[in-house]
């Protein structure tokens, strides 16, 4: 399975720092924000990942991660010009790919759980976790099996509080799904339209995630996450 960590955006929500560096560089407690998903897939297994960033500060990812030699996996690097949304995103990296399998996680997305993902085989997963504050995320339905009926895109009115986190995993007739997308009302390829693509396929499943997880796209979740990294020793 090949390994993707998708850092492009513009890091709005955290302006004026992200002027000085690229969002996934910024410090979370004691490590760049990168640092925590990199790890994540490291400990699932992977060992051959795709960083792909957006222009301003890419050749900061190069520095600071190299060939990947110090962390025993193989690192390459691609840039999306623009934010044209996390699927266009996903979408430059099907030569990387080739015909395997994706394990896809979000740069800014800070996981204590190990995961395992030996039991993937074909279609989609994602992994799920309750949240208080659910209108922030993708959000999913499920049924009395965990089987996942529909995902909304930041809803105004969760129907629940699961909120869709960033950890993917794709076989790879995820680009065939890409290629088809139309953008949202925002001017982006929506990873969520990609997952209720799948569902709609019914080759979905989802896990829930009993550690702690987070985002650290904004200064309120970026606090909590470096506060919960020191306190829980991530
Ligand atoms: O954190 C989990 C949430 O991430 C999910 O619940 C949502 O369903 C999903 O859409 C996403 O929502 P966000 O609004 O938090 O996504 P954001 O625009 O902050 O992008 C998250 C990461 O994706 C970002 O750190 C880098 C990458 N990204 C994003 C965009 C828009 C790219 O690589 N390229 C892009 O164009």
């Amino acid at each position: 399975m090949k390994g993707i960590i998708l850092a492009g955006g513009t890091g709005s929500r955290l302006m004026p720092i992200t002027r000085v560096t690229n969002k996934h560089l910024l410090p979370v407690y004691n490590k760049p924000m990168i640092y925590y998903p990199l790890q994540t897939l490291i400990d699932a297994g992977i060992k051959d990942i795709l960083i792909i960033s957006g222009r301003p500060h890419a050749g900061a990812f190069v520095n600071i991660l190299g060939s990947g030699k110090e962390f025993g996996v193989r690192l390459s690097y691609e840039i999306q010009d623009e934010a044209m949304g996390i699927a266009h995103a996903l979408g430059l990296a099907e030569d990387f790919v080739d015909d395997k399998k994706l394990c896809v996680i979000l740069g800014d997305n800070i996981f204590e759980d190990k995961l395992d993902i030996s039991d993937f085989h074909e279609g989609a997963r994602i992994f799920l976790k309750e949240v208080k504050n659910a209108k922030r995320f993708g959000v999913a339905t499920v049924d009395s099996n965990n089987k996942v009926i529909e995902i909304e895109e930041k809803p105004k009115e969760p129907k629940t509080n699961l909120a869709v986190t960033g950890l993917y995993l794709y076989d790879n007739k995820v680009f065939e799904i890409i290629r088809n997308l139309k953008p949202s009302h925002r001017g982006e390829l929506e990873i969520t339209d990609v997952n209720n693509a799948y569902i709609k396929l019914g080759k979905m499943d989802a896990k829930i995630l009993d550690g702690y997880w987070s985002d650290a796209g904004t200064f309120e979740s970026l606090y909590k996450a470096s506060t919960l990294v020191r306190e829980k020793h991530i």
